[in-house]
Order: structure tokens, then C-alpha cells, then sequence
């Protein structure tokens, strides 16, 4: 093993790291067969784009086209299963100190892979919530094919992700904040960094002086400030990397 091999070098990091943070986006999945984000759309939805659909507005003025777009998405997660890259970071928290997973993923495939107390920074697919301000009811996905309605005030149940134009939900960025401020080592996987604040996460622990690791095939706005840049898909790289720490670990 040559001792700059770049893998072998994080590795070295994250044995001596307290707390590892990981922040993932829709990249981490597309091994298992689910689009990026940013990925075109195909059959029906091909001709849309994933900004004018997810937004509150577009919800507003014709919830059951949303809503289909939603079925659509979810019936593609409940038939793929998570992959290598999933297994290896639910590996990792086994393997390191501490480790903190926040996903802009809201497709439950780290869950699924073994991962505890995910911070869901956009939310769930597989959750609704009731889209009248003040109500708030969560409730698990029933498979209707129209918008349900709440059982509490009778408005229509919608997605509980994160739209364009929304807030984070609090206590996922307090949480999130808190463990990029804290952490010493922070792996960024599979995401184009272009939506804010998830990708000014990875800025803060920087300017903390962690550790920063990127993880994508593709150069993103946080390559230049990375102090590794791991180029690759995720489901190769990420147990790449833990194959690594266990050597440091023998
Ligand atoms: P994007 O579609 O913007 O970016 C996907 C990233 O994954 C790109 O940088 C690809 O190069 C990378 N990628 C592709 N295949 C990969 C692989 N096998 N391994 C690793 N990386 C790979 O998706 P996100 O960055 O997740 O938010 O998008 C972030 C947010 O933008 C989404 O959560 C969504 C959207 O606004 C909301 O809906 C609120």
C-alpha cells in the first residue's frame, strides 16, 4: 500500500477522530437505482422539472398532479434496495468514535441500510404531514392515489419533505449545526452542493478546522476547499474506506 494512497489517509483520520460527521445527498443513491436530483425525469414526468413541482405554489394550485409526481417517486424507492456505499456508512458509526449522518436524501435508504438517528435535513418520503399551517399532523404514508386527508383538521395531507422555498426543519438543523461545529473529520458524498444551507454545512466545519472529505465522481463548489477529494461513485469509495479503517484498526 503506497502511504499517500488518498483512502488510507482519511482512514487515518477517522481512527483518530472524536466526532465524524456525514452529510449525504441524492448521488448515494443512484447505485441503487433511484435518479439524482438534478438527473433528468423519465416517462410521464420527463417534460417537468423537480423545482417547479416541489414547492409549496405548485402543491396549492393542483395537489393531486403533486401528489402523482410523489407516487411516481416513491413507488421507484419502494422498489430498490440500498447499496453498498448505504451499508458501509451504517458500517462506519459501528467503527469510529462517534458519527453523526445528516441526508438530503428522503428516500430512507441509509435507514434501510442499518443507519440510526439520521438527520433528515429535507425530510421523508414516506411521511405526510398536513399542509395547513398551525395543524402539523404527521402521519405515516397510507397508499392513497389522491391526496389524504388529515385526520385531525380534514385539510390535504402532502409530502413531509422539504419544498424549494422552505425552512429546514428546526431541530434537524440544530442538530446538524451543532455536530458540523463540533466535528473533527466531515465526509460529503453524492451531492452537487448547490442547495443551501445543507451545503454551507460542510463551509462550517471547515471553518472549524475539521477535516473535509469529498466523495463524487463529479467536481462540485466544495472541491476546491476539500482536503480530500475521494473521486468516485460512493458505492465503491465509502467501503473502500472502511476496509481501510479496519486495517488501521488491526
Ligand atoms: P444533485 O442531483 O444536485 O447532485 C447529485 C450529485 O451526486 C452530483 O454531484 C453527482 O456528481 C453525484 N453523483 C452521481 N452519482 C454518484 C455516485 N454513484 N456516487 C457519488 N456521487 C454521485 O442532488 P443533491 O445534491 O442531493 O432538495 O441535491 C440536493 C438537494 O437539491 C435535494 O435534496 C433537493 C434539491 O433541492 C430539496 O428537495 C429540498
Amino acid at each position: 500500500m503506497v502511504e499517500s494512497d488518498p483512502v488510507q489517509l482519511v482512514a487515518e483520520r477517522l481512527a483518530a477522530s472524536t466526532l465524524t460527521v456525514v452529510l449525504t445527498g441524492s448521488g448515494t443513491s443512484a447505485e441503487s437505482g433511484v435518479p439524482t436530483f438534478r438527473d433528468a425525469q423519465t416517462g410521464l414526468w420527463a417534460k417537468y422539472r423537480p423545482e417547479d413541482l416541489a414547492t409549496p405554489a405548485a402543491f396549492a394550485q393542483n395537489p393531486q398532479f403533486v401528489w402523482d409526481w410523489y407516487q411516481w417517486r416513491r413507488g421507484i424507492i419502494a422498489d430498490v434496495q440500498p447499496n453498498a456505499g448505504h451499508r458501509a456508512l451504517a458500517e462506519l458509526a459501528r467503527r469510529v468514535t462517534a458519527l453523526t449522518l445528516i441526508t438530503q436524501n428522503v428516500d430512507g435508504l441509509h435507514q434501510r441500510a442499518g443507519s440510526d438517528h439520521v438527520i433528515e435535513f429535507h425530510g421523508n418520503i414516506m411521511r405526510s404531514k398536513c399542509s395547513v399551517q398551525g395543524c402539523g399532523v404527521e402521519v405515516d404514508l397510507t397508499d392513497d392515489t389522491s391526496p389524504p386527508r388529515c385526520p385531525d383538521c380534514g385539510g390535504a395531507l402532502r409530502p413531509d419533505v422539504v419544498w424549494f422555498g422552505e425552512p429546514i426543519p428546526p431541530a434537524a438543523l440544530e442538530s446538524a449545526l451543532q455536530a458540523v461545529a463540533d466535528c473533527d473529520v466531515m465526509l460529503v458524498a453524492g451531492t452537487s452542493a448547490q442547495v443551501q444551507p445543507a451545503a454551507s454545512l460542510a463551509e462550517v466545519a471547515k471553518e472549524r478546522g475539521a477535516c473535509l472529505v469529498e466523495i463524487n465522481p463529479e467536481s462540485t463548489p466544495l472541491t476546491a476547499i476539500a482536503d480530500f477529494v475521494l473521486a468516485g461513485p460512493s458505492g465503491r469509495v465509502l467501503p473502500a474506506l472502511v476496509n481501510a479503517l479496519g486495517s488501521q484498526n488491526a
